[in-house]
């Protein structure tokens, strides 16, 4: 086997290459860029950078600290809020797609917070993602990515619990607990297929220690998928 996979692997990451390099077609001189994260995002921002240097103009906000270090390595130009409040196109992923209202499941990659206040702060949030992430109601394929305070985690854990969740801690490869970029941990809430994700969304967010959950409710315009057959866009 190569260094990059199986050959499964290699056509996965081909259809995320297909539906990546179609949303930075959305990308025009002079806007300010939210930087995704994930396998599909590092696609799009090698899809940017290739853009640069043939001499597209725009500035981008990263997600996460990785993807940050990714863009500088790139030499892709970065800005901060302190700079830019506002944002004209963020191309970010997602773990799982509702088909028909577009909400999303994000945050496997651990990133959730920092994804979700840049596609707040995001005239359009533009989702790309491999076919195989659709479903037809949220919580089917993913879990619920809970960011949660450490302090007080088993009592904020009963409280998710409490909701329907069975929780799992995210652990890091070395088996110790998960840290987000923020010093956070993750909650990884299992509910099953979702009937009224908006409401869940609120529920969880009510809960006192719950930093920001991993569910996007009418957040995404476009989502650009892509499988073997080629790349499809679905707007809201
Ligand atoms: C990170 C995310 C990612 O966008 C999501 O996990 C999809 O990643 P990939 O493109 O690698 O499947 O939400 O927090």
């Amino acid at each position: 086997m190569s260094a990059s996979g199986t050959p499964a692997d290699a056509g996965r990451n081909a259809v995320k290459r297909a539906a990546a390099e179609a949303a930075v077609e959305l990308v025009e001189n002079g806007m300010v860029v939210g930087l995704g994260t994930g396998s599909t995002a590092a696609f799009a921002l090698e899809a940017l950078a290739r853009r640069h240097r043939q001499g597209l103009r725009f500035l981008g906000i990263p997600t996460s600290e990785r993807t940050a270090a990714a863009a500088r390595a790139a030499g892709l130009p970065l800005t901060t809020f302190a700079e830019h409040r506002q944002i004209d196109l963020t191309i970010d992923g997602a773990d799982e797609v509702e088909r028909g209202t577009l909400n999303l499941i994000k945050g496997l990659g651990g990133a959730l917070l920092r994804e979700k206040i840049v596609a707040a702060a995001s005239h359009r949030l533009a989702i790309v993602a491999d076919a195989g992430k659709l479903a037809d109601r949220l919580g089917t394929l993913a879990p619920v990515p809970v960011e949660v305070v450490g302090f007080g985690l088993e009592a904020t854990r009963a409280s998710l619990e409490a909701l329907g969740a069975s929780t799992r801690l995210r652990k890091a490869p070395d088996g110790e607990p998960f840290a987000t970029d923020g010093g956070n941990r993750i909650l990884d809430c299992s509910f099953g297929p979702l009937s009224d994700p908006a409401r869940l969304e609120r529920r969880i967010r009510h809960v006192v220690g719950v930093v920001e959950c991993g569910l996007f409710i009418s957040r995404a315009d476009p989502v650009i998928v892509a499988d073997q057959a080629g790349v499809h866009r679905l707007d809201s």
